[in-house]
C-alpha cells in the first residue's frame, strides 16, 4: 500500500509555510522535491568522499567514481536498458538532446533528410533539431495534435516517410498531460528506417520504463523531476547507434590519447563525457532511483492515478473553467485557463494562499499557439500531493473566480 502521509514526511519542504500559509506545492513538472536522503546521500558525500572520479589512484577518488558507476548501474536497471555503455550521464534533458541533435545529426543526416517532432513537445525537443537542420540542410515537419490533446495520427501516417531519419516525441506533453503511444510511434518509424528518440523528462517519475520493450533508439530525462538533483541528467542510446556516434564535446575523459596530430576517443560511455562530471549530483540521482524503487514506481502510478482523476473531476466543476489537453490517456498535468482571467493573475493569487502552481508559456510556445493562448495556469502533481491539497487549489480557483466577478 502506498502510503502518502509516510512519504511526506521525506519531504521538509513540504511542511513550509509560504506567507503563513500552508505551502501546496503543485509545481512538481517544473521540478519536484528530493527526499532527505538524496540531500542527506550528496551531503555525506561532499563532507566526506569528495574527489574527482575516474582520475585518481586514491581511496577518496576510488569511492567516487565506484558510487558513480553504481549510479549508472542503477540507471540502467531503472530503464532496463542492455547494458552501462548505453547510460550518458549529462546536465539534464536538454543537453541530452542536444548531443543527439548534434552526434547523431553529425553521423546521420544529408541535406534533404527529414526530422519529425510533434506540435506538443516543449522547445528542448524542438530548437536542437531546427539547429541541426539549420547545420545538415535538412528539413524539420511537424505531427499536429487534435484539440483534444492526441496526436494527429493521421498526419503522423501522412509525415512519416523514408525521407524521415529521426522522430522526436515526448512520451508525456509537459502541458496537455498526453501520455503519447510512444511504442506505437517507435514501432511505425522503425518500419520506415525512422529512429526515434523519446523525451521522458515528463514520464519517468510516472510511468515504468523498459527501453528495450520500447525498442526505443534514445530516452532521454532529467534528475530533478524524479525527485533528484538539478544539473545532472540521462541520455539512453542504443549502444550499436553511439558507436556510430562522434563524440560532441572535447576534453578530459572522453578521449584514449592526445597527440597533436590525432586524438583517439574512449570507449561507451565515456566517449561523451567529456570534463568533470557532476558526479555527487550522478551519486544523488541514483539516490532517489533507489528512493522511488523501493516505494514501487507501479504503487507510485496506481496512487497517482488515482489523485489525477480526482483533481481532474474536482477542477472541472469549477464555473468557467476551460482545461487544456483531454486525452483519454494523460498523466499528472492539468493546464487551464478560467475564465477571461490573465494567467499570471491566477497564478500570483493562487500563491498568496500558498498554493505553487506554473504560469505562462510553459516551455512550449507552439502548444499555446495551438489554441490560441498567451499562457495558461499549470497544477502539476507528484506523488506526495493529496486530495487535500486538490480541495485546496479548487478552493483558492473559486477565491480568485470570486475577486474577479466571476459567478
Ligand atoms: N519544461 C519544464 C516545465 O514544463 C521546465 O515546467
Amino acid at each position: 500500500m502506498f502510503d502518502v502521509e509516510k512519504v511526506r514526511a521525506d519531504f521538509p519542504i513540504l511542511g513550509e509555510k509560504v506567507y503563513g500559509k500552508r505551502l501546496v506545492y503543485l509545481d512538481n513538472g517544473a521540478t519536484a522535491q528530493r527526499p532527505r536522503r538524496v540531500v542527506e546521500k550528496m551531503v555525506e558525500y561532499y563532507y566526506r568522499y569528495n574527489s574527482n572520479v575516474h582520475r585518481g589512484v586514491h581511496f577518496l577518488s576510488n569511492r567516487c567514481t565506484d558510487a558513480n558507476e553504481e549510479a549508472r548501474e542503477l540507471v540502467r536497471g531503472f530503464i532496463h536498458a542492455a547494458s552501462d555503455k548505453e547510460i550518458i550521464f549529462t546536465r539534464g534533458t536538454t543537453e541530452s538532446i542536444n548531443l543527439v541533435a548534434y552526434s547523431f545529426g553529425e553521423a546521420f543526416i544529408q541535406p534533404g533528410d527529414e526530422i519529425l517532432v510533434t506540435e506538443m513537445e516543449h522547445h528542448a525537443n524542438i530548437v536542437p533539431w531546427q539547429m541541426l537542420c539549420e547545420r545538415k540542410g535538412a528539413v524539420l515537419k511537424v505531427v499536429p495534435f487534435l484539440d483534444n490533446g492526441e496526436l494527429d495520427w493521421e498526419a503522423f501516417g501522412h509525415l512519416l516517410t523514408e525521407k524521415v531519419k529521426l522522430v522526436g516525441v515526448a512520451y508525456v506533453s509537459n502541458v496537455l498531460g498526453t501520455v503519447n503511444p510512444v511504442g506505437k510511434i517507435i514501432e511505425r518509424a522503425h518500419a520506415v528506417g525512422a529512429k526515434v528518440l523519446v523525451d521522458a523528462a515528463q514520464a519517468i517519475q510516472h510511468i515504468p520504463i523498459d527501453v528495450q520493450a520500447l525498442d526505443c533508439d534514445f530516452l532521454v530525462f532529467s534528475g530533478h523531476k524524479i525527485y533528484g538533483p538539478t544539473g545532472v541528467g540521462v541520455l539512453y542510446g542504443k549502444e550499436c547507434l553511439l558507436e556510430q556516434m562522434p563524440p560532441w564535446q572535447g576534453g578530459g575523459e572522453m578521449i584514449k590519447e592526445v597527440r597533436f596530430e590525432k586524438t583517439t576517443y574512449n570507449e561507451l560511455p565515456f566517449k561523451f563525457e567529456a570534463g568533470t562530471p557532476d558526479f555527487i549530483g550522478v551519486i544523488g540521482l541514483g539516490e532517489a532511483l533507489k528512493y522511488v524503487t523501493d516505494l514501487g514506481l507501479r504503487e507510485i502510478a496506481a496512487y497517482e492515478h488515482e489523485l489525477f482523476v480526482y483533481a481532474t473531476e474536482r477542477v472541472k466543476e469549477i464555473p468557467g473553467m476551460r482545461i487544456f489537453g483531454e486525452a483519454a490517456s494523460k498523466s499528472s498535468v492539468i493546464s487551464f485557463a478560467l475564465g477571461d482571467i490573465h494567467h499570471s493573475d491566477t497564478g500570483i493569487l493562487l500563491d498568496k494562499q500558498g498554493i505553487a502552481v506554473r504560469t505562462g508559456q510553459l516551455c512550449a510556445e507552439p502548444t499555446m499557439q495551438h489554441y490560441g493562448v498567451t499562457g495558461m495556469v499549470r497544477a502539476s502533481l507528484a506523488m506526495y500531493n493529496t486530495r487535500e491539497e486538490i480541495d485546496i487549489l479548487c478552493e483558492g480557483l473559486k477565491k480568485v473566480a470570486n475577486m474577479f466577478g466571476m459567478k
